[in-house]
Formats: C-alpha cells, sequence, structure tokens
C-alpha cells in the first residue's frame, strides 16, 4: 500500500511540531481523544507508567508553568497543556520506562495532528523540573515531569528537516 492511501503512515510523515495557535479553544472530546491514544500507547511490562494533567486556556497554573521555560510564550498561549509525568511507584527500569513515556507522546502528537490540530512536545521546561511540579502541586517523591505536550488550533504550517537515510545507517542493508 501506497504512503498516498496509508492514514497512518501520512500521519507520520506529515506531522510537524506547531508552536503558534488560534485563540479557538478545544472541544473537551478531543482532548479525550488525544489522552487514550497516549494511553493506548506501548510500555516495557505494560506498566503503563504516564499520568497526565489537563490545563485548559486560563487555568491559574499556565503561568507558573509558562515562568519554568523560556518557552514559556507557547505555554502561556496554548489552550491546551497536558502535563504528562511518570509515577515513580510504577517503574521498573529507567530506560525503558521513559522509552514508554516517549512513545506516549508520540502517540499523542500524532492524535493532534490527526484532529486537524497543531501541537508540540515541549522538554525544555525540565529544566526547571522541581519547580514545575511545585506549580502542578506534585510531590517529586511520586512523579516526575516528562514533558508538556502544547497544542491547539494551528496558527501556522510548521516545518522541519531529517538526516537523510543514508546519513543515519550504521551498514548498508
Ligand atoms: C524530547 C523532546 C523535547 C522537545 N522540547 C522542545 C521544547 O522545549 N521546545 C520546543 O519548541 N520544541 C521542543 N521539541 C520539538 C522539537 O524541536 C521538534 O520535534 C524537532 O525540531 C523536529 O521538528 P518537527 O516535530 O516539526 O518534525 C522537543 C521534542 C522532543 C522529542
Amino acid at each position: 500500500m501506497s504512503v498516498e492511501h496509508n492514514e497512518v503512515l501520512q500521519a507520520l510523515f506529515q506531522r510537524r511540531s506547531i508552536r503558534s495557535f488560534t485563540r479557538e479553544a478545544v472541544d473537551r472530546e478531543k482532548v479525550e481523544t488525544v489522552l487514550q491514544a497516549g494511553r493506548w500507547a506501548p510500555s516495557g511490562l505494560n506498566n503503563q507508567p504516564w499520568r497526565f494533567m489537563v490545563l485548559f486556556a486560563g487555568d491559574s497554573r499556565q503561568q507558573g508553568l509558562a515562568e519554568c521555560t523560556r518557552y514559556g510564550g507557547i505555554v502561556r498561549r496554548a489552550p491546551v497543556l497536558i502535563a504528562v509525568l511518570i509515577d515513580k511507584a510504577s517503574m521498573y527500569s529507567a530506560t525503558k520506562d521513559h522509552q514508554s513515556v516517549g512513545a506516549c507522546m508520540q502517540n499523542m502528537l500524532l492524535a493532534v495532528h490527526s484532529l486537524g490540530l497543531g501541537g508540540v512536545w515541549l522538554g525544555e521546561i525540565l529544566n526547571q523540573e522541581e519547580r514545575a511540579l511545585e506549580v502542578l502541586g506534585l510531590d517529586s517523591g511520586e512523579y516526575g515531569l516528562m514533558a508538556l505536550l502544547a497544542f491547539g488550533h494551528p496558527a501556522e504550517k510548521g516545518s522541519s528537516e531529517r538526516k537523510p537515510l543514508q546519513e543515519l545507517l550504521l551498514e548498508e542493508w
């Protein structure tokens, strides 16, 4: 089957990070679909270590989170923010649990894109993880912050490049 007729592959190849949003609110139902997509990500031992907090525009914690990252402008203007956390008590292997949360993030980014929305994975905020957890009212002994997913109706197209495949292959195949 060609990419043209394969919606999953199209989403994979066409998704770009979107950092600018219109003021239009996002339907709650769509936010739930994004969360469901995250929930269905694969995880080691199926331990599902991810946890979520959903913040809609106007939430008093939005400004606090914006102050924890140099991408504060995106955080402040995002119609929806999903704080993605890891539940430390559910973990069994740091590497594999973090990989699982990465899969969860990618599922949510693809869901956002497939719903005609746009979003971006915000990781720089981890430089101020303790402060961000405090804003969210969470105990750093129980939860680790993995990322914020900021999304809404796109106000830009987004663009990015990739290294050629040849550069990524460590041997001929
Ligand atoms: C772990 C991780 C952390 C990221 N952190 C940020 C961030 O803090 N701010 C930001 O604007 N984009 C962030 N991004 C988005 C990347 O910049 C983006 O995915 C990359 O440039 C490729 O562009 P594309 O997503 O449009 O294909 C992050 C992506 C990942 C996977």
